[in-house]
């Protein structure tokens, strides 16, 4: 069993890169299929995201699509209608788009739910999400019900293909979990 120690806390091998590149597969097949005669936008949300975009892409088979990147923070201000802040905003015009949200992982939802509304806005043609990893019990946000999930996950802290520990542990080639 492979381990890591970060900061105090001891981490388990959960999924090996084989394990991986078969949940990323099992995703692309069907992208694949599903966007076989459109040509999707891949909005990339950084950082977490870019090991599995970067092999989710590769993966794909007879698609014609473009990719772009965004960094944002989500959080609920005092309105009620929430506030998205953009860290790195969209480059890419999105107007009548099919797009797909790559995401390494979603947790309550929070961030994808805003960037749905966003890119609605911005009058993309439809909006899907594609994720490496997705907690159901966390989800707080209906519309953040990823459509393409690599794995399900209960509420662990996982490390490791692009999630970090205070920004550390992204580079890790398999996805490990905290041992309390
Ligand atoms: C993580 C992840 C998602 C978000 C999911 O990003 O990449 O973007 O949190 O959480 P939510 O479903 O509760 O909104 P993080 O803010 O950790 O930034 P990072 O990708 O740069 O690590």
């Amino acid at each position: 069993m492979k381990t890591i120690d970060e900061q105090g806390y001891h981490f388990e091998e959960w999924l090996t890169p084989q394990e991986i590149a078969q949940d990323v597969a099992q995703v692309a097949d069907r992208i694949s299929k599903d966007y076989q005669e459109k040509e999707p936008l891949f909005v990339v949300v950084l950082n977490g995201a870019f090991v599995f975009a970067a092999d989710l892409i590769r993966a794909l088979k007879d698609i014609r699509c473009e990719v772009t990147f965004i960094r944002v923070s989500s959080y609920w201000g005092m309105s009620s209608t929430g506030k998205l802040e953009f860290i790195v905003p969209l480059q890419q015009v999105v107007d009548n788009r099919d797009v797909v949200i790559v995401e390494d992982i979603v947790d309550t939802g929070l961030t994808i739910h805003q960037l749905k509304a966003h890119l609605r806005g911005l009058g993309a043609a439809s909006i899907r999400v594609a994720t490496m990893l997705f907690k159901p019990r966390k989800l707080e946000y209906d519309d953040a019900k990823p459509d393409y999930i690599g794995r399900e996950i209960t509420d662990e802290f996982v490390i490791g293909y692009g999630l970090d520990f205070d920004g550390f542990e992204r580079n890790l080639d398999a996805i490990y979990k905290v041992k309390e």
